[in-house]
């Protein structure tokens, strides 16, 4: 049986210790926490993706404001409401849900959110601190999330092949900045790859960031690997993930689950850089949480 990295258990402990820290730092008569969340449009999966960070951060005591703007807002519309999220010293972190409607510039919003509130860790500032190991950065929320479900496994990727499926700006870009950070061997293969198996077979932690379900077989796995499975879609009705699940597991030392992985992993990162925002807005430095 392989080692199941439940990343929804370890969520959850992370959860109740945010959640005591909140309730410590408010009993001290500190204001609680704020997350400022945009949704653009109607997109179904990112009001599921919004509900439940929105749900996470009130079950933590985290206040989040929403912001649900129609499909047809225009740039300088969306540009108005984050200047003004900007400065008001009440907001903590503002998050833009993504993908946003085609004609509004992606790179002018991601530009327009102050590096201090920027808990996706998505401007150029936060990237920029990655790229050189500054610490103090926000790391994007799912490269984060799995870089403490590794640690909380013992699993140490100095030293190691990691071999990354999918190089997007949300996922594989950052992860493989930051397993670099943390001492790997990095290889990204992407859409142009011209066979991703040649470089997934060496992979000592193989992380797959496609959304193409089961995309990685049990023949493209080393024994003994460490698989991390970002993907979620689904695959006859039913939620799946980029890996071959049932036929992968009993060749590998470890493997996420979808659901149940890295998802929920994900949604806590955002919980732990909001706090980290907080903590840097409200000068909090020596209350450990
Ligand atoms: N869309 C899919 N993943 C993410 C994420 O981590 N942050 C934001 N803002 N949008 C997303």
């Amino acid at each position: 049986m392989p080692l199941i990295l439940d990343g929804k258990a370890l969520s959850e402990s992370i959860r109740v210790e945010i959640s005591s820290y909140v309730e410590r730092i408010t009993s001290k008569g500190y204001r609680e926490p704020s997350l400022a969340v945009i949704l653009v449009g109607d997109d179904p999966a990112s009001h599921i993706y919004v509900k439940n960070k929105r749900k996470a951060c009130e079950r933590v005591g985290i206040r989040s404001l929403f912001f649900h703007l129609p499909q047809n807002t225009t740039t300088p519309e969306l540009l108005d409401l984050i200047a003004s999220l900007n400065s008001d010293e009440n907001v903590d972190g503002i998050l833009v849900q993504l993908p946003l409607p085609t004609h509004i510039s992606q790179q002018e919003i991601i530009l327009s959110v102050s590096p201090k509130k920027d808990v996706d860790g998505f401007h150029p500032e936060n990237m920029g601190k990655l790229v050189a190991r500054i610490e103090g950065g926000f790391i994007p929320c799912t490269p984060l999330g799995i870089d403490l479900l590794l640690k909380h496994y013992g699993i140490d990727p100095k030293g190691k092949d990691v071999v990354i499926v999918g190089a997007g700006f949300i996922v594989g870009r950052p992860l493989a900045l930051l397993m670099l950070w943390r001492d790997a061997t990095v290889c990204v293969c992407h859409i142009h790859t011209k066979d991703i198996s040649i470089y997934t077979k060496k992979a000592d932690i193989l992380i797959s960031a496609t959304g193409v379900p089961h995309l990685i077989k049990e023949d493209m796995v080393k024994e003994g690997a460490v698989v991390i499975d970002v993907g979620i879609s689904k695959l006859d009705n039913k939620v799946t993930g980029d890996v071959d699940f049932e036929r992968v597991k009993d060749k590998v030392y470890a493997i996420t689950p979808v659901p149940g992985g890295v998802g929920p992993m994900t949604v806590t990162a955002l919980l732990l850089n909001t706090l980290q925002a907080y903590k840097q807005n409200m000068d909090l430095k020596d209350e450990s949480f």
